[in-house]
């Protein structure tokens, strides 16, 4: 979905969503999800914009408006495609699949980023839990790339394109206790498991090859969901992140 500026105006409105700027006012500003008056960090500043879409982490596109893949010559990349689909429905998974991929790296740098600024008395089981989840997303990364190439397509993996695409923030936690972590992570695989299970039901008629990837992608995504729930799991069998819808208020709940 290499779009352009002029058929991305989420994508677009980025800069203006996440100035860079960080100025007193704006390391103060107000995020809206009760951290009121909580001084940030330079590193990180406020993006005024980022309860706007962090409820849509992942869930990019907008529906009914992929933007089309090109290639460098502005050609719609899929001339041919594997026997027996339609090149139009080849159009359609590999849009689909150009999402997951961007999620899923988006996923593995994140986990990554986590893994590294997790902090507290439970740092090494936290540390240690997320490598694995970093190696099984990079496979997934790479075989929702190679799926795009098998059906024709150009699969787009560098960091810029990824972040012109992108409706989602950057993860907005830094250095932060072991569960406030996990309380934002929460949010985030959700969105995630979301949009995948979206996938899933948005291939099974044009390519079902595809979806069987998705579903078990998305089999072991919940499995990974779940082992960061199990440490916000309550006695009565209630999440402490119950009804947060970002990730600054899920770490804060977590935390409470
Ligand atoms: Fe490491």
């Amino acid at each position: 979905m290499a779009g352009t500026d002029a058929t991305r105006p989420a994508a677009a409105s980025r800069a203006a969503r996440w100035p860079a700027a960080t100025s007193p006012s704006r390391l103060l500003a107000c995020s809206g999800d009760g951290f009121h008056g909580a001084p940030h960090s330079p590193a990180q500043p406020v993006n005024p914009g980022r309860l706007r879409s962090e409820r849509r982490w992942h869930n990019q596109p907008e529906p009914g408006k992929p933007a089309p893949l090109v290639n460098w010559k502005g050609s719609l990349v899929v001339t041919y495609t594997i026997p027996g689909m339609k090149t139009g429905s080849a159009d359609k998974v590999v849009a689909l699949l150009q999402d997951r991929l961007d999620s899923l790296s988006d996923l593995a740098l994140t986990l990554k980023h986590v893994h590294w600024n997790v902090i507290g008395p439970n740092f090494i089981a936290v540390h240690t839990m997320l490598d694995p989840q970093v190696d099984a997303v990079r496979v997934m990364v790479d075989e929702s790339a190679e799926r795009i190439a098998a059906l024709g397509g150009s699969p787009s993996g560098t960091p810029g394109a990824l972040v012109k695409r992108r409706g989602w923030d950057d993860y907005s936690i830094g250095r932060a206790d072991t569960i406030e972590h996990l309380g934002a992570l929460d949010v985030v695989y959700a969105g995630i498991i979301e949009a995948n299970r979206a996938a899933i039901e948005a291939t099974e008629e044009p390519d079902p090859v595809t979806q069987d990837m998705l579903i078990r992608h998305g089999g072991q995504l919940e499995q990974f969901h779940w082992f960061v729930r199990a440490h916000l799991e309550q006695s009565d069998g209630s999440l402490r992140t119950a009804g947060a819808a970002t990730e600054r208020s899920a770490a804060r709940q977590a935390s409470s």
